[in-house]
């Protein structure tokens, strides 16, 4: 398995071109499921995530073609099911269930199982597909969802975490194509959901309210395809902008969605960071130790649960105690105890990290555990005294494009080596 091995202490200046958001682009490539011609999406990234959907359409007999950083996905005739092999790789291949209702009303998928930072149960999919008249049953470790006939109806969204991004998207897919109006109470508010929204939109659905926590969907009889650009990655822009915070140097970060990134944006700044945000980039300089912060994970607008392991790194070389809780998953502190490994002092309390600011961290071997955590991990290698080591970077690979010739290109010392598989 790879590692990357990194030599901190290396302000970061220049440039970082911001990919297409993976949190959008894999939605929008199951979305095209839900017509007979072909959609071609750009700004695609190229992460393992975008990969593996592609991989499983693929094994629903859609056809795929990938032509640098566009992706022509034809779903002519799909069939079969998303088995647990490829579902097991990536949760969010439960996005193909939507479409595949809404399209051939019937689906049958892998229940995707947890992961490293919490349960992430799907039942509010399954009670949103419920609410537009599916039969839906879990048995096997698959759930068969089939519907004579999809009726539109008001679905109270929200769970006891808040509101869902995937259960919002996974039910805008179905109930597009669902005779009547629906209405989604409670629905997730994020920018990614936008953009599945306004890529619906193009393939002739009539929807609106998205963005808000209620959206309304007239049901249509039929798709076409469409020509969509997906929308950047404020949170690789957020990870990046938080390089050029804990390294002391100044980024320019090119193609950032500056304007779904005042939630990101907002701590940093409190923090002491500089940020002009203008057009489509951001800039982002800071030249001291950051200020103690006490934050929250929200969902949007609130601060992303995404960036939150991000800012922990950050915060760990602050100038007294931050504190920062974690309100969307229930295990999504792994990254503090490899922190702490590098000389951060953070204790853990309940679902809240008590960070007491250091003057420096050093250099140490970690290891990944989640995509965020590993990110995090990277961050704190880049400002360490001396050399660190993050191994079973393969959780990186799934969520950043090219992360360490992005960071090499502005001053990082960081280099990707092969290491035997572990046992
Ligand atoms: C999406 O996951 C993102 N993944 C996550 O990003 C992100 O952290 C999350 O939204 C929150 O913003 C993708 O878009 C592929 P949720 P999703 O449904 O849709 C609970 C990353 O690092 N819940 O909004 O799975 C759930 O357990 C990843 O890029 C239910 O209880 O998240 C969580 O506590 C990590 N029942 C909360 O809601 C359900 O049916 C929010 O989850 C669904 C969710």
């Amino acid at each position: 398995m790879d590692k990357l091995i990194i030599s901190g202490g290396h302000p970061l200046h220049g440039e970082v071109m911001i990919s297409g958001a993976k949190n959008a682009a894999l939605p929008l490539m199951a979305a095209s499921l839900l017509t007979s011609e072909p959609c071609t999406i750009s700004n695609v990234p190229n992460l393992v995530d975008v990969e593996t959907m592609a991989e499983l359409l693929t094994h629903l007999g859609v056809s795929i073609e990938r032509d640098g950083d566009q992706v022509i996905v034809h779903a002519k005739k799909p069939a079969g099911e998303a088995s647990y092999d490829i579902v097991r790789k990536m949760r969010a291949s439960y996005y193909v269930l939507g479409p595949l209702l809404g399209r051939l009303r019937e689906a049958r998928i892998s229940l995707p199982g947890g992961c490293a930072i919490g349960a992430r149960p799907i039942d509010l999919h399954i009670k949103g597909m419920e609410k537009l008249g599916a039969e839906i049953n879990v048995e096997g470790g698959y759930v068969n969802a089939k519907a004579a006939r999809l009726k539109g109806a008001e679905i109270f969204l929200e769970g006891t975490k808040g509101p869902s991004v995937g259960a919002t998207i996974n039910v805008m897919m179905v109930a597009v194509l669902a005779k009547g109006t629906t209405r989604i109470i409670g629905a997730a508010a994020e920018p990614e959901v936008c953009n599945v929204a306004a890529f619906l939109r193009k393939m002739g659905a009539s929807i609106s309210g998205d963005g808000t926590h209620e959206i309304t969907i007239r049901g249509v009889d039929k798709l076409h395809g469409a020509e969509f650009k997906c929308t950047p990655d404020r949170i690789e822009a957020g990870t990046y902008a938080v390089a050029a915070a804990i390294t002391r140097g100044r980024l320019i970060l090119r193609n950032a969605p500056s304007a779904h990134m005042g939630n990101v944006i907002q701590p940093l700044l409190e923090a002491g960071a500089e940020i002009e945000a203008s057009g489509n980039h951001l800039t982002v300089s800071m030249m001291r130790r950051p200020t103690p912060l006490v934050v929250n994970t929200a969902p949007y607008p609130g601060f992303p649960t995404d960036m939150q392991a991000q800012l922990m790194a950050w915060l760990s070389l602050g100038k007294g105690t931050s504190l920062i809780t974690e309100n969307i998953f229930e295990n999504r502190f792994m990254q503090a105890m490899e922190l702490v490994r590098m000389g951060a002092q953070i204790t853990i309390k309940g679902n809240t990290a008590v960070i007491e600011g250091t003057d420096h961290l050093s250099g140490a071997e970690v290891m990944a555990s989640d995509l965020r955590a590993s990110a995090a991990l990277v961050l704190a290698g880049l400002a360490a005294k001396g050399k660190t080591t993050v191994s079973r970077i393969y959780h990186l690979d799934r969520g950043y494009e090219r992360l360490e010739n992005k960071l090499a290109g502005v001053g990082a010392e960081i280099k990707r080596v092969s290491a035997p598989d572990e046992e």
